[in-house]
């Protein structure tokens, strides 16, 4: 095996521990790289005014692959205010480093997979037949589209006069809000284009076809959002007809999706969607599998990619002595890094030792007890997250 430089980036708060451990377990189960620290997130926002320096983004576009812990991001207001005070005034604007290194490095695919660990004591249980308590097994991989929609960032409040023109020439805009002076108007926009469209569906089919689902769901809402829903749906079908005409094309709107996430979760495979419904379609299946300590997530460009848990930086916890925080959602992101790279083995070997120490039921970080989250959690039996990183590397050698 040749061996890599990976890019760790532990941003603020927890990220850094949940970054330290899995790197604890990629050298345990023998995977040979060396780790560059870079840097992102608040600090660099108050002492450099900028939260995604440069020299990052480089470092990115030499080693291409980057570990990503998490970010801390405040309203605009509470971004000024920390700034330091010889960058105060100096028209800076806050925007999340993560968000910008997706837009930067186009890593326009993002894959979110919910699996149901054996034993979790996490697992969404639902009320069946004759009262029986039922533990469905889910198994849903979301692919969501993850630089333009909704969080595309092209948005006004008191938008210019030609926006405000452009939206005159609209009936619908002239109908329902001709009367709403300029000033009181907000606008955000939901950009899809064809291309980046194409790429995310065509990304879910191919991980459909290569692991065996036998459905992609396209989750929008077509029947309103015409012309973006409804653009995603029709390319979907053709798509589905040409090439993968094996696979069922289901199509759901995404209020419904939520409401049917408790009902018939593991009726679903591959779930694909724009940036928002993508987002949150992804919360929703993560917590029937166990939540922020368990979702795990991979960004995908054509060049780069940067994998990361789908929690924040939980500030809470972050100065306790010893860490409470659950690292199992980075360390299967870096089992995402290892599946992209090829390093298939010992990602298998990874995950295995995640699922055997879920299924033993010995070592339970405090969300897997339902503890409130607090630093007398360990005294009351919880594992700190170096005590699950060790039982998952103790699990490896099994
Ligand atoms: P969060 O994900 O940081 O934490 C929410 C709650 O989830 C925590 O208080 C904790 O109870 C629990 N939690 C999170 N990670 C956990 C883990 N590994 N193990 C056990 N429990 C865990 O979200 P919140 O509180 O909304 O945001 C905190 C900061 O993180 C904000 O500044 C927000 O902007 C940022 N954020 C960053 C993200 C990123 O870096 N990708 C994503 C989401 C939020
Ligand atoms: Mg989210």
């Amino acid at each position: 095996m040749t061996k890599r430089t990976v890019v760790a980036m532990p941003g603020d708060g927890i990220g850094g521990v949940v970054l330290d451990a899995s790197i604890r377990v990629l050298d345990a189960a023998g995977f040979k790289a060396d780790y560059v620290q870079a840097d992102i997130g608040w600090e660099f926002w108050k002492k450099e005014g900028n939260p995604l320096p440069q020299r990052t983004l480089d470092l990115l576009t030499e080693h291409k692959i980057g570990l990503f812990g998490a970010i801390t991001s405040k309203p605009k207001d509470a971004a000024n205010a920390e700034l330091d005070e010889n960058l105060k005034d100096k028209g800076l604007v806050y925007s999340s480093p993560i968000v910008g290194l997706r837009q930067y490095f186009d890593l326009d695919v993002c894959t979110r997979p919910c699996r149901t660990y054996k034993g979790n004591p996490l697992n969404f249980i639902r009320r069946g037949q004759k009262d029986a308590i039922e533990e469905p097994v889910v198994d849903v991989v979301i692919f969501r589209q993850n630089t333009e929609g909704l969080y595309g960032g092209v948005e006004w409040s008191n938008p210019p006069a030609q926006v405000y023109d452009a939206l005159k020439t609209h009936p619908k805009f002239v109908q329902n809000f001709s009367d709403v002076p300029v000033e009181e108007l907000s606008v955000s926009t939901r950009i899809f284009t064809k291309k980046y469209t194409s790429r995310i569906l065509k990304a879910a089919f191919a991980y459909a076809e290569k692991y065996g689902y036998k459905s992609v769901t396209v989750c929008e809402k077509p029947n309103v959002i015409r012309e973006t829903s409804g653009m995603m749906f029709k390319l979907a079908q053709e798509i589905q007809k040409n090439e993968y005409p094996e696979i069922e094309l289901w199509n759901t709107n995404i209020d419904a999706q939520m409401m049917w996430l408790t009902k018939n979760p593991e009726n679903y495979g591959v779930i694909v969607a724009g940036n928002m419904f993508g987002d949150i379609v992804s919360d929703g299946f993560a917590g029937l599998i166990g939540g922020l300590g368990f979702a795990c997530s991979a960004n995908i460009g054509e060049d780069v990619a940067v994998f990361e848990p789908t929690h924040g930086s939980a500030p809470k916890y972050a100065d306790y002595p010893e860490s409470i925080v659950n690292p199992i959602a980075m360390i299967a992101s870096a089992c995402m890094m290892l599946d992209h790279i090829g390093e298939t083995k010992i990602s298998d070997r990874i995950k295995k030792a995640i699922a055997k120490v879920i299924e033993d039921g010995k070592v339970k970080t405090y969300d897997m007890m339902k503890m409130t989250g607090k630093s007398t959690v360990l005294d009351a039996g919880a594992a700190s997250t170096d005590e699950m990183a060790d039982a998952v590397i103790e699990a490896l050698g099994e």
